[in-house]
């Protein structure tokens, strides 16, 4: 299967940071055509399915273009070979994924019809693969509820549907810049309990689950324990035993991070994978991937993954696990 082009989907707004990224790796793609939410890319010879493995944070999903069509029916025909089609579109100034039900199954083709005005529709597949969203154009279509404190509730479901994630009732999440607390409600309603480390105020719908001590930790249900402290003060006894996730959603520039990222990683040698929120001024920040990608290296992860995710702004996640080992997540 070949194509002269491919198209890229990303988050309105991002598309100059997705032609900057794919041009720092040296991947031989020149821009060809270019709408909010959408870019398409040629280069010297023909694409196969092999060249959307390009890890492009900024890319919400890449497909084999098969072209423009004047009409969804005409589009679609183009993808009948897919097993799965999905459809996306832009619309309200973000590029949506209309819900499917299908689940995925790992290697199977999919087919994306991506609607851009009336007589405008773009056919493409792609292969669905480990750390490849499910959703149709990587949207994830998850409502946060009324009782989240803030968006990071979304942020953090998110992240666990586009890339799997194997977290468990069983994990203990150390959450740097826990305040308000939407990520620590998202992770209290899967089960999971957490450490969190903010000088902030919580809000009341996760203190309900608030253990005084860290070492009155109740067998029978979730807790939160809030270590009120800057990231930089906090020790291996705010810790405690079984801290098996990292993540970090602090107003701190990615170096700050990742630095208190590898203190954390020392203090708690059990953590298998890290989350983090990169939080930029400009996306144009983009051509430091390499260095942050370097640094989780370092500290001893083989399985990294950078993606801007739907919901996000000026941000990235950053994914690292100590094993390739990716399940799919249970919804709560
Ligand atoms: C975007 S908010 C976090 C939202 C939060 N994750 C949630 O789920 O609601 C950023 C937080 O980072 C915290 N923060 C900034 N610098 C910090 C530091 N050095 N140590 C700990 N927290 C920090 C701020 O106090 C603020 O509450």
């Amino acid at each position: 299967m070949e194509s002269e082009f491919i198209f890229a989907l990303c988050n309105p707004g991002a598309e100059n940071a997705l032609k900057l990224e794919a041009e720092s790796m040296a991947l031989g793609w020149r821009l060809s055509y270019q709408r909010r939410g959408f870019v398409t890319f040629k280069a010297d010879g023909p694409f196969t399915l092999e060249a959307l493995d390009a890890p492009l944070a900024c890319a919400r999903r890449l497909c084999l273009s098969l072209g423009r069509a004047p009409t969804r029916d005409e589009a679609l025909r183009r993808i009948e070979a897919a097993a799965v089609i999905h459809h996306a579109r832009y619309f309200e100034r973000k590029m949506q994924g209309l819900p499917c039900a299908a689940c995925l199954r790992i290697g199977q083709l999919v087919g994306t019809v991506v609607e851009l005005g009336p007589t405008e529709f773009w056919a493409g597949l792609h292969r669905h693969a480990p750390f490849l969203s499910p959703d149709p154009a990587g949207d994830s279509g998850v409502v946060m509820p009324l009782e989240s404190p803030s968006r990071a509730w979304l942020k953090l479901e998110e992240a666990v549907r586009f890339f799997a994630l194997p977290l468990t009732p069983a994990d203990i999440v150390v959450e740097l810049g826990c305040a308000p607390g939407g990520v620590v409600l998202a992770l209290l309603q899967r089960g999971i309990s957490s450490v969190g480390v903010d000088p902030a105020k919580m809000a009341e719908v996760v203190l309900a689950s608030a253990i005084a001590n860290r070492s009155d930790t109740p067998p029978d249900k979730p807790w939160f324990f809030h270590c009120r402290k800057p990231a930089a003060l906090a020790s291996k006894r705010d810790l405690g035993p079984g801290v098996s996730w990292f993540m970090s959603d602090m107003n701190q520039s990615p170096e700050v991070v990742l630095k208190e990222c590898a203190r954390f990683c020392k203090m708690a040698p059990g953590i298998r994978g890290v989350l983090i929120t990169l939080k930029l001024t400009d996306l144009l920040q983009i051509s430091d991937k390499a260095r942050w990608i370097a640094a989780l290296t370092d500290m001893g992860f083989p399985t990294i993954r950078l993606q801007q995710l739907s919901v996000h702004h000026k941000e990235f996640a950053l994914l690292g696990m100590r094993s390739g080992d990716v399940r799919i997540a249970v919804r709560p």
